[in-house]
């Protein structure tokens, strides 16, 4: 029998060679409990950075990350239970939006979300802005909130794919994280641990996403689905556009609050047609529903006020008194609000998400590193996205301040450089670029 070495399998993927799944298992079992030391563990990250892996190999990279921890199987608990996950981006308040909608149509659904680093907001922090919003349950907790009220949306527990937490620590600091088969392994290690019965994964592509190109999207997009191949759970994935913010509002406590207009049939358009299309999809992916009957139940839901109330139940089911929403003195608020003028009359031609991200750190809306605090009540509020006329001197966006102080003229400053105001119109960009489903080859 050959004895394992750490040493051959680093200089064989240096190469370019094939991995056996014994050999990635050994690899990542070694590190994960202390016998293989971090830096024969980085040399691995950035030999696989640079020369990718095979499907097979990540199929069995995310299968030794499930296993390094515990396996929830939620599908043998539930009928039919869905998750959702974004890839990340700028504005982004899908899931707050989807799971009481979803759940308010008889589908329950039940999401572990995480914080958001660098210029992608985090769902948690998002929840977590509001008074009283538990993130932290057991897995009793998370199981229960789902039989009482749907839904629920928590964050990650120290059990789940522990392999993954010590990895992307070290991802981070050596310049691996942006590699497509560990972003896949990372992400559905994660998921498939949970083990819901379907997947949705709304994969985004432009300036504010992880992948800035369609082609990059697509191809996590396929690596994504490829990696749940015979888990028993159904994956189907979005491509959608993150060249500018979603909605109309950045920032934690503004996010809820813009989440729940749109659950009241008010909000703005594109947070609403997303979240419709990815209910929808997941509508479609539980079998009691096709395309049309999933989108009348979804708009019925909306129009009659029951995903509205649906949301109530599940703050309250997660500790919030519903009450605080008619109380805004209860939630966070904004010390100073900054307007932003329009330098010249025109049209908004684009708005670089990327850098509406990096200014919410700045404000503190989002954190640069894992450790820091975020502030609920900053936010940036756009008054006029891409392709809204402006005149010069009207304002088009305000940037609001919690704890943190500002000087007014810089952030002003660094607004307009994150937008581009031209004399015509630019071309309409499509909201969702296209859709892979684990059925196709
Ligand atoms: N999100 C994750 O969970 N992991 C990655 O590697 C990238 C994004």
């Amino acid at each position: 029998m050959q004895t394992f070495s750490p040493y051959a399998i680093l200089n064989r993927k240096r190469r370019g060679d094939d991995l056996a799944p014994e050999e990635i298992a050994g690899f990542i079992d070694g590190f994960t409990a202390g016998r293989i030391p971090d830096y024969q563990m980085s040399a691995l990250l950035m030999a696989i950075a640079i020369q990718g892996l095979s499907a097979e190999e990540t199929r069995a990279l995310t299968a030794v990350m499930i296993e390094s921890g515990e396996q929830w199987n939620l599908r043998s608990r539930f009928d039919f239970i869905a998750d959702k996950h974004s890839t990340g981006g700028v504005g982004d308040k899908v899931s707050i939006v989807l799971a009481p909608w979803v759940a308010s149509c008889g589908v329950k659904n039940g999401m572990l979300s995480g914080r958001g680093l660098g210029h992608t907001g985090g769902t948690l922090d998002k929840l977590e802005s509001i008074p009283g919003f538990r993130a932290r349950l057991s897995r009793q907790e998370f199981e229960k909130c789902i039989d009482d009220v749907g839904c629920v949306i928590a964050t990650s527990t120290e059990g789940i794919a522990p392999a993954d937490r010590k990895l992307y620590a070290l991802r981070d600091v050596t310049g691996t994280v942006e590699s497509i088969p560990l972003i896949t392994a990372s992400i559905m290690s994660k998921k498939l641990a949970l083990g819901p019965s379907a997947l949705l994964l709304d994969v985004k592509a432009g300036s504010g996403a992880f992948m800035r190109t369609l082609d990059d999207a697509r191809a996590l997009a396929r690596s994504l689905i490829a990696a749940a191949k015979d888990s028993g759970t159904r994956v189907s994935a979005m491509i959608t556009n993150m060249d500018q913010p979603l909605g109309t509002a950045c920032g934690n406590v503004s996010e809820v609050l813009e989440s729940l207009d749109v659950l009241r049939g008010a909000g703005p358009d594109d947070v609403r047609e997303l979240t419709r299309a990815q209910a929808a999809a997941i509508l479609e992916m539980s079998g009691r529903f096709d395309r049309e009957s999933a989108n009348e139940a979804l708009d019925d839901s909306l129009a009659s006020g029951r995903a509205f109330d649906q949301a109530m139940r599940w703050f309250a089911a997660q500790g919030v008194d519903p009450d605080v929403f008619h109380h805004p003195d209860r939630l966070p608020i904004p010390t100073t609000v900054i307007e932003v003028q329009a330098p010249r009359s025109g049209v908004i031609a684009s708005m670089d998400a990327y850098a509406m991200g990096m200014l919410g750190v700045e404000i503190g809306i989002g954190r640069r590193q894992q450790d820091d605090e975020v502030d609920p009540a900053a936010s940036i509020l756009f008054d006029r996205k891409t392709g809204d006329e402006a005149r010069a001197g009207e304002a088009i966006a305000r940037i609001a301040l919690g704890k943190i102080a500002k000087d007014p003229a810089a952030l002003r400053a660094a607004y307009l450089a994150a937008i581009r105001i031209t004399d015509n119109p630019p071309e309409r960009k499509t909201l969702i670029y296209d859709r892979l489903d684990d059925t196709e080859d």
